[in-house]
């Protein structure tokens, strides 16, 4: 088989090290207890878990986070994703566009992004870019799938670490462009380094008004671009950033000015329960979907996800929450290490 450009092959060997490191469950979010209701007094059939973005709405408050295309092995892939977002009636996001930026004319892959608008007509999609892309060109990969928002990630981290990484970070006014020029709302997104409330509050001021702070935890692009770099050693990095609770915390209190959405390392409904009650409007996973795509059928990743939107209810009924917005009046505990890490917060 002829080489490919390394930036498709990079987008491979994201896919194939994710699944390598991945972890099928996530200690940190032990350091948060719900506190149960023993008498929840409502029946599970009561429970809505339904949300809405914008006047589309989606069965739960659930996403699929940004991953791949761009390479030709990646159109299958988001075909997948694209059928069993559209199965569970949940958004989805594709990975970075740059390569759809970069191989404009190239079919296959053009294809792995439209692929997704193809296979889900009627779904909620949201196109990705880096924070450097102007938005003339973020416009055609809106235009190309259709989407209903605009990702724009944040992964000063990743490239510092990546041996091929751009380390050009002035990325504000551009940002600022992408709000005044794109019509489709934007959430500007972490890729599991976590977010401040610095930060947040800094890109609330530029006009932001949706961030997916995207924590530590899960999917971990220091220890991904370190083990594909041989040129230097960034180990020392590898638990660098924020927790996806971390963030939560530190974001708490702009909740009420900015949609905060929480993703990073979220294995089990009762993560996603957990971040809504810290008050996430939504709750985004990535990896877990490569891994039970990588070792199961479509179908029955269709049906594991499923049970995770019922899950997701029936600990609702344990928590005696009929809506979703409920759920940020249910009590909790968090370990002394969090404790302390929210009290120093306020020094
Ligand atoms: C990602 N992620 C990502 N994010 C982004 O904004 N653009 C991208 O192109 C990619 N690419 C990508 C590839 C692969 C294989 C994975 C697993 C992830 C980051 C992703 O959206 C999310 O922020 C983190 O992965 C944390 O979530 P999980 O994986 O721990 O659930």
């Amino acid at each position: 088989m002829p080489k490919q450009p390394l930036d498709w092959q990079r987008k491979n060997e994201h896919i194939f090290l994710a699944e390598k490191y991945y972890q099928p469950t996530n200690p940190l979010f032990d350091e948060i207890q719900l506190i149960p209701s023993s008498l929840p007094n409502l029946t599970f059939e009561q429970v809505k878990s339904a949300i809405f973005w914008g006047s589309k709405v989606a069965s739960s408050p659930l996403y699929i986070n940004a991953m791949t295309g761009g390479s030709p092995q990646t159109i299958l892939i988001n075909q997948k994703i694209a059928s069993l977002a559209a199965q569970l009636q949940i958004p989805m996001a594709v990975g970075s566009m740059s390569n759809y930026l970069k191989y404009p004319n190239n079919p296959e892959v053009q294809r792995s992004y439209a692929i997704v608008r193809e296979t889900n007509q009627q779904g909620i999609i949201w196109a990705n870019v880096s924070a450097h892309t102007n938005w003339q060109n973020a416009k055609k990969c809106v235009d190309l799938i259709a989407a209903d928002a605009l990702q724009v990630h944040l992964n000063s981290t990743q490239e510092i670490v990546m041996a091929e990484g751009n380390h050009d970070f002035i990325w504000l006014n551009n940002i600022q462009q992408l709000l005044e020029h794109i019509q489709v709302p934007i959430i500007i997104k972490e890729v599991g380094f976590g977010m401040s409330a610095q930060m947040a509050n800094q890109l609330q001021q530029l006009g932001v008004q949706i961030v997916d702070i995207s924590g530590r935890g899960g999917t971990n692009f220091a220890q991904i671009e370190n083990t594909r770099n041989h040129q230097a050693d960034y180990s020392f990095l590898q638990n660098f950033g924020l927790t996806t609770l971390e963030s939560l915390l530190e974001t708490k209190p702009l909740q009420k000015q900015m949609t905060i959405l929480a993703s990073g390392g979220i294995r089990s409904p009762l993560d996603v329960v957990k971040c809504l009650v810290l008050g996430a409007h939504a709750v985004g996973i990535a990896a877990p979907v490569l891994h039970i795509l990588e070792h199961q059928s479509l179908e029955s990743t269709t049906q594991y996800f499923a049970k995770w939107l019922q899950q997701i209810k029936e600990i609702m009924v344990l928590l005696n929450c009929s809506k979703i917005t409920e759920l940020k009046q249910v009590d909790y505990r968090l370990s002394v290490n969090l404790n302390n890490f929210i009290q120093q917060k306020s020094r």
